[in-house]
């Protein structure tokens, strides 16, 4: 596996790998785990060649975030990237990401405004600008991203549709601990005990989604779902919502693919998940 830094030498190293086949692009932000790892094993299926980046993009963390403390691992990321089998590790520093004078932002309106967007103000827009830069610094010919994010995978989607960029977007499923927790790199900031208690997060959800799936009222179950939450130790709930699968408008009856969102805080911890829920 070839490690580059800079864009010359990756616009040479995908020219040599496009020569041979087609190139699948995982973005990340390293701390690898096996949510990641799905997706290069996917990525592997789908394409000749895997291009893995790893970029921590500071202008997707707002002001009061943890792009100071969040963690870095590239040694064993590289180690683990190349053992899955990926030929190149896109490893730019943010110098070389967002050279001096850099003025161009991508906002993708509404999709990117609510969930997340409310509590994240510029959050999107930062994924958006990277994403974008990725594809047109790697021209893959496909990309792969997790649903553990979803909202950002409907973003993205929108972004490709809206500006004509030629890849194929693929969504993969949320990978878990065996007690059903989402597998993230930020669960490495939890105390043992909030780490225990988070797993009522994907449990209130899934009880939540069956709920819903049964016929009970969506405002109800909503409100029952957040105060189950609070009551098991998160500090405070940022959303549980139902939104619509493509388009995240809020749902008032369940009559297409719909998807149960939430993100609350632990510990000083915010933590997101997510389930579909399909019409009866
Ligand atoms: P990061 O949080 O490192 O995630 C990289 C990719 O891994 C994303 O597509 C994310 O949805 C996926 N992922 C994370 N945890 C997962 C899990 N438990 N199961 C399945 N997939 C999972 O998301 C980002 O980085 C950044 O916003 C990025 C897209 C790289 C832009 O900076």
């Amino acid at each position: 596996m070839q490690i580059v830094r800079d864009v010359e030498a990756l616009r040479e190293n995908v020219a040599r790998l496009r020569a041979g086949g087609t190139i699948a692009l995982v973005p990340t932000m390293g701390a690898l785990h096996d949510g990641h790892m799905a997706l290069v094993a996917e990525a592997k299926l789908r394409a000749d060649h895997v291009v893995a980046s790893i970029f921590v993009n500071p202008t997707q963390f707002g002001p009061n975030e943890d792009l100071a403390a969040y963690p870095r691992r590239e040694a064993t990321d590289a180690a683990m990237l190349e053992e899955a089998g990926c030929a190149t590790l896109w490893a730019p520093d943010a110098a070389t990401m967002y050279p001096d004078g850099h003025s161009t932002s991508i906002h993708v309106a509404n999709i990117s405004e609510g969930l997340c967007g409310a509590y994240r103000p510029g959050h999107f827009d930062g994924v958006a600008t990277v994403v974008a830069k990725l594809l047109n610094q790697v021209m893959p010919d496909s990309v792969l991203f997790g649903e553990k994010d979803y909202q950002q995978l409907v973003v993205l989607r929108r972004m490709v549709r809206d500006l004509d960029m030629k890849v194929e977007i693929a969504g993969i499923p949320t990978q878990r601990d065996a007690d059903g927790l989402a597998l993230s790199s930020r669960n490495t900031y939890l105390s043992e005990e909030d780490r225990r208690a988070a797993r009522i997060l994907p449990r209130s959800l899934g009880e939540a989604a069956a709920a819903v799936q049964r016929g009970a009222d969506i405002g109800t179950t909503l409100a029952a779902a957040r105060d189950k939450l609070l009551k098991a130790g998160f500090s405070s709930v940022d959303y549980v919502e139902l939104r619509d699968a493509e388009t995240l408008a809020p749902v008032q009856a369940l009559e297409s693919p719909a998807r149960l969102l939430a993100a609350a805080r632990i510990g000083g911890t915010r933590l997101i998940d997510n389930l579909p829920v399909m019409p009866p």
